[in-house]
């Protein structure tokens, strides 16, 4: 019996369950994690509940997230460890530090496919490759701290990951206190 008919019905079933059938790994579809993480929090304005509950449904996912979650401005110019997913995370980041400062500091998305070649980047964990970290702003216009998203995998990230994610982030933001 030929076996490529079956390897091709498996990719189709691979692919609809959110697997990349060539290297196996989950991939995030955006469209169902909008719409999961939408539900969960709907009328939740409490950032701690937002951000543990956005952190834990974003690391789980996705293959390539190896480390999800949030550094809050706790003072001026000062990042402190919120809730997260994944081995421990370094506890303070000032906003002249890292890359998580750099997005703070800028309130610009940082896309660092070689985190080698950012010079200051904090290395919680050495096996930390590349990294997507998102400056998160309520509606108000507020700064309420960022997004770091950190792979093992080199440049894991691509700008549909920072598009997205900035969109879901704004919508479960928005009345965030
Ligand atoms: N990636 C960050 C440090 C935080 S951890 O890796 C969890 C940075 O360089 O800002």
């Amino acid at each position: 019996m030929c076996i490529l008919p079956v390897l091709e019905i498996l990719k189709t079933h691979l692919g609809a369950i959110g697997y990349d059938s060539m290297s196996m790994m989950k991939r995030v579809n955006y469209k169902d994690l909008s719409a999961i993480m939408l539900s969960l929090t709907q009328g939740e304005t409490d950032e701690i509940a937002l951000m543990a509950t956005f952190a834990c449904e974003v690391h789980h996912s996705d293959d390539r997230f190896d480390w999800t979650g949030f550094y809050r401005v706790t003072a001026p110019e000062l990042l402190k460890i919120g809730p997260y997913q994944g081995g421990h995370g370094c506890l303070v980041i000032p906003f002249d530090r890292g890359v998580c400062g750099a997005a703070a500091r800028t309130q610009e998305t940082q896309l660092i496919k070689d985190v080698e070649t950012f010079e200051g980047h904090i290395a919680c964990a050495s096996s930390t490759r590349s990294e997507l970290v998102i400056p998160v702003v309520n509606g108000a216009g507020r700064l309420l701290g960022v997004l770091d998203i950190d792979s093992d995998q080199p440049a894991a990230f691509d700008q549909t990951d920072a598009d997205n994610l900035t969109e879901l982030l704004n919508t479960v933001f928005k009345d965030a206190a």
